[in-house]
């Protein structure tokens, strides 16, 4: 293979033959491109796309590069869920547990953090004694036993995907319709699903920002799922908030734990309180959050026809939240994966873990009308909680919790967040950049729908 030609023909618009697509993701996973060739040609299909067959040739290609899941007939579907990424985004934390409660199993493979977006396997390593690294026996042993699993890829799954995503997290060719599209599914392909759930988040903090190209995205994503009989589902959600009311890994560990604890208040009483005056008096639990977690176990229940109607799915997933099983399943999952749960629970008990915690106050009374994802992300990835490069040791106690959401009353000197830190230097240069990602109007801003649309 001359690879110089076919980096040239890509620059020119070229379109490439499905056998010169699998040839060059055989020979990268070799070894045999170097890294500055391989940045070129990322670089060339950052600018001239992708068409549908070069995509689908890329995405089996890739998920061909390793080991797919092999599980035994089972009358529980094989579903999971994966977002495209964003700040405060905990949903597969508490969702895994749900689905398996629901008479699912998920291999749920992630990812790390990749630029200000947060990782699940980041979130996880900040559990004691949590291993998310395991082989593929143990995987499937773990979804047949537990009925979920949450780690990364083996590094025998999809190595084209490994090797792909660090080099574009460092090349700027992150945010291509085709290259996140071969990406996601690549690696959901390999876990032989029956259905699939898609996050195509959309909004400041998000790779695409724009709801257009989060549908172009999603539109692209489904088609090529169902081409390949995944099943799939892709929900736009925004992403200009962050989700829920903490950000950063344990942080957002401890407060999936509370959207697992069984919940009282219905979904009309959910819904108006959190547009009222005194919604800061609810616990740290935060509706969007349940919210989110409610609506893929809903999708998936539909898409793998174990309910008749949206609202039997809905009440299905609601009443198994309201149980408290899948809390109890979370911490079979843990135990499973190696966790230390006198550790975990010990550590769950404190109210911070960072050596430092100062509190952001509202300069003004009035409405939360904005509370800026993209700003929070980057000062939680500046205070440590996220990478700068990819040798970035994480810091997995800073971030943000009891962050003020749009729609909320503060008054003069109440919390808008508070800043967990590593020392005290750090807290304050975060809440002096912090100051500007709140606005507070004396108008409550226009409610913003969680999820803007459904693709099938
Ligand atoms: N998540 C992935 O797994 N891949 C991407 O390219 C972007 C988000």
């Amino acid at each position: 293979m001359n690879f110089l030609s076919l980096i040239e023909s890509k620059r020119d618009g070229q379109p490439l033959a499905a056998e010169q697509i699998r040839e060059i993701v055989s020979s990268c996973v070799a070894g045999k491109i170097p890294d500055y060739q391989m940045a070129a040609f990322l670089m060339a299909v950052f600018f001239r796309g992708l068409n549908t067959a070069e995509t689908t040739a890329l995405t089996l290609a890739m998920r061909d590069s390793g080991d797919v899941l092999e599980f035994p007939k089972d009358k529980r579907p094989l579903v999971d869920k994966h977002s495209t990424g964003g700040v405060g985004d905990k949903v597969s934390l508490p969702l895994a547990p749900l689905l398996a409660c629901l008479g699912f199993r998920v291999p749920m493979i992630s990812g790390r953090g990749l630029g200000i977006t947060g990782g699940t396997l980041d979130k996880l390593d900040s559990i004691p004694g949590f291993k998310t690294t395991l082989p593929t026996k143990r995987i499937t042993e773990i979804v047949q036993t537990a009925g979920c699993v949450i780690c990364g890829q083996t590094d025998r799954m999809v190595p084209a995907d490994k090797k792909l995503y660090a080099l574009r997290d460092v090349t700027g060719t992150v945010p291509s319709i085709p290259l996140i599209t071969a990406s996601i599914l690549s690696k959901k392909l390999a876990e032989s699903l029956d259905a699939l759930v898609l996050d195509v988040k959309f909004g400041c903090a998000a790779f695409m920002q724009t709801k257009e190209q989060a549908h172009r995205l999603a539109r692209a994503m489904v088609a090529l799922g169902n081409e390949c009989g995944v099943n799939p589902r892709a929900l736009l959600t925004n992403m200009d908030t962050p989700l829920g009311r903490a950000a950063g890994n344990w942080l957002e560990v401890k407060e999936s734990m509370a959207c697992l604890e069984p919940h009282v208040c219905s979904r009309a009483c959910e819904s108006a309180e959190s547009w009222s005056a005194n919604s800061r008096s609810r616990p740290q639990q935060v509706d969007d959050l349940r919210e989110l977690v409610l609506t893929f176990a809903t999708h998936l229940l539909l898409q793998t026809s174990k309910a008749k109607s949206p609202a039997a799915a809905r009440k299905q997933a609601e009443d198994c939240l309201n149980s408290g099983e899948p809390r109890r399943k979370w911490d079979e999952m843990l135990v499973a994966q190696g966790a230390n749960l006198a550790a975990f629970s010990k550590k769950l008990a404190l109210d911070h873990t960072a050596p430092v915690v100062v509190e952001l106050k509202a300069g003004r009374a009035g409405f939360v009308s904005q509370c800026d994802a993209r700003l929070i992300g980057e000062v939680i990835r500046d205070l440590g909680g996220g990478r700068l490069t990819k040798d970035t040791v994480i810091k997995y106690d800073v971030g943000l919790d009891r962050i003020a959401k749009p729609g909320e009353v503060v008054k003069a000197g109440g919390v808008l967040a508070r800043i967990h830190a590593a020392d005290h230097g750090q807290a304050n240069a975060a809440g002096a950049r912090l100051k500007a990602a709140f606005e507070i109007s004396a108008r409550p801003p226009r409610p913003v729908p969680l999820v803007a649309g459904v693709i099938k």
